[in-house]
């Protein structure tokens, strides 16, 4: 089936993505410098910044930049004035994310902060973005339940909670799992059922990043 769905997505790319040589540079960037190709596919970036522009979001709050590329995607979607703090742990990334933030001419409504996002967000309290419009969490995933527990925070009502690979091949299901991503995947659901301040649902998908999925949830 894999081949299948990555059949599609090349479909669907073609369809409905025009070439844009801003985010294939990105790509082929990160490749050069030996990123894993763990980035959002160009379907889902479209899909991330759709989301945004239906939302209208002048901040958005992204947590793992990677090379930047679902970071593009969503900043383009930005209104006037509007901003996107993005937050990395490693600092090559980091170099890396900011030369393509740059070459797509979004240098100043994106800011990258470097550090353990568990260190950065606190930074966010002083700083006048919050709160945020639409959160997108996309880093280590054992920390999913911290990262939903800040994301609550600087929050307000409608505001949009995106977080990505939640399904990872159905390893989701897998109780006993010892894996850390699994159990934080686990966790952040049974967070997200007991949280009475979002509505959350999971969506999952099928594509050339393999089988996956995500939950959207707005704020209360
Ligand atoms: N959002 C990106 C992909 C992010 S991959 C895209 O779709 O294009 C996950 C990223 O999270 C990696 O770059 C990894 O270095 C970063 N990361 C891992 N642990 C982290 C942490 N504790 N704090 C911040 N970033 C972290
Ligand atoms: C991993 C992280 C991601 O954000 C992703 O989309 C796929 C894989 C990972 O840490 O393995
Ligand atoms: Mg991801």
């Amino acid at each position: 089936m894999e081949q299948v769905w990555c059949k599609v997505d090349e479909y669907i790319t073609d369809k409905l993505i025009p070439t844009d040589d801003v985010l294939e540079q990105a790509l082929s960037k990160n490749k050069q410098a030996g990123l894993p190709e763990i980035d959002v596919s160009p379907a889902q970036g479209k899909m991330l910044y759709l989301l945004a522009k239906t939302k209208g979001a002048r901040r958005i709050l992204e947590i793992g930049t990677l090379g930047g590329y679902s970071t593009i995607w969503l900043a383009r979607a930005l209104e006037e004035d509007g901003e996107l703090i993005t937050l990395e742990a490693v600092s090559q990334h980091v170099e890396i994310a900011q030369q393509n933030i740059n070459r797509a001419g979004l240098a100043e409504r994106v800011t990258i902060l470097q550090g353990k996002a568990l260190d950065t967000l606190p930074q966010l309290k002083e700083r006048d973005t919050l709160p945020f419009d639409l959160i997108f969490i996309d880093a280590d995933k054992p920390n999913n339940p911290n990262y939903l527990k800040w994301a609550l925070d600087f929050s307000k009502k409608g505001t949009v909670i995106i977080a990505d690979n939640v399904v990872r091949n159905g390893s989701v299901i897998h109780a006993a799992d010892q894996d850390e991503r699994v159990k934080g995947t686990r966790e952040f659901f049974d967070l997200l059922k007991q949280e009475p301040r979002i509505e959350a649902t999971a969506i999952q998908t099928v594509g050339e990043k393999g089988y996956d999925g995500f939950v959207y949830g707005i704020v209360k």
